[in-house]
């Protein structure tokens, strides 16, 4: 009879204490997973850190010019969208120079180097935006539809790839061909559900571009009269 307590009592302090190894072990593997390497239960570290603020990344908005640009006198004032749209259907070269026309019907032309910072320039579209690169960055197995927006390479093989070694994803250029493509609908139409795509991108004028020379017409050329001297 007192054996059989005796039993009962080391039965329960022993399941007891297995139930709370357990629980321990459980915390435990749910925080660190298989390593004695981690961290998580130091003490904070109560001391300031330096640097003190992370600094931030985004340029200060300007007041001047639209989608906080300063302008500069001679250059061209266009839509954002019909500004990518005009290098998307020139063939989207990061060489070649294309044109556009911008808002006052002037012949522009511009390249890639003014196309990119649509891509991976903060406050560029409005003053506030997010720069596409923030989002779609490099790395396309976190990046938003596996699209890579910070680099012309990026730009060009598209969206949904798995990894960086595909080349080809879902072609977001349209083929060529502007409105149809993914690129346009998705800086254009309002896609007010999808964070990072806002309604006023629609109609950003930038300044970007320069207006090409007037084609040379006939200039008269001044034939000079010279009057027959009269003897
Ligand atoms: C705040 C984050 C964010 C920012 C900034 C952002 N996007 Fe997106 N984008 C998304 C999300 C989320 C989706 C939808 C992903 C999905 O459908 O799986 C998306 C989808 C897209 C798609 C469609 C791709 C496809 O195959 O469906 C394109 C094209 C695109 N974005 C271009 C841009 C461009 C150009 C910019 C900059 C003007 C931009 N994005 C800025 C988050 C962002």
């Amino acid at each position: 009879m007192n054996d059989d307590v005796q039993k009962y009592v080391f039965g329960a302090i022993l399941a007891f204490l297995v139930v709370v190894g357990g629980f321990v072990f459980f915390l435990f593997l749910n925080a660190c997973d298989f390593t004695f390497t981690c961290r998580r239960g130091d003490h904070l570290v109560n001391r300031t850190p330096v640097p003190t603020l992370i600094p931030a990344t985004m340029p200060a908005a300007t007041q001047s010019g639209e989608a906080g640009q300063v302008p500069t006198s001679d250059q061209c004032r266009v839509s954002a969208v019909n500004f990518v749209g005009a290098w998307v259907n020139a063939g989207a070269s990061d060489k070649e120079a294309f044109q556009f026309t911008d808002v006052n019907g002037q012949t522009c032309e511009s390249s890639f180097e003014e196309v990119q910072p649509l891509f991976v320039q903060s406050n560029y579209w409005y003053s506030g935006s997010l720069a596409c690169a923030s989002c779609h960055a490099a790395d396309v197995t976190i990046s938003p539809a596996q699209l890579d927006l910070s680099s012309y390479e990026g730009i060009l093989a598209g969206s949904r790839r798995e990894s960086a070694d595909v080349k080809k994803g879902t072609d977001i250029l349209g083929k060529g061909n502007w409105t149809s493509s993914l690129l346009y609908q998705y800086v254009s139409a309002n896609q007010t559900d999808i964070p990072g795509h806002n309604a006023l991108m629609t109609d950003v004028l930038i300044y970007v571009g320069r207006p090409l020379a007037p084609t040379a017409t006939e200039t008269p050329t001044a034939t000079a009269v010279v009057p027959t001297p009269t003897p």
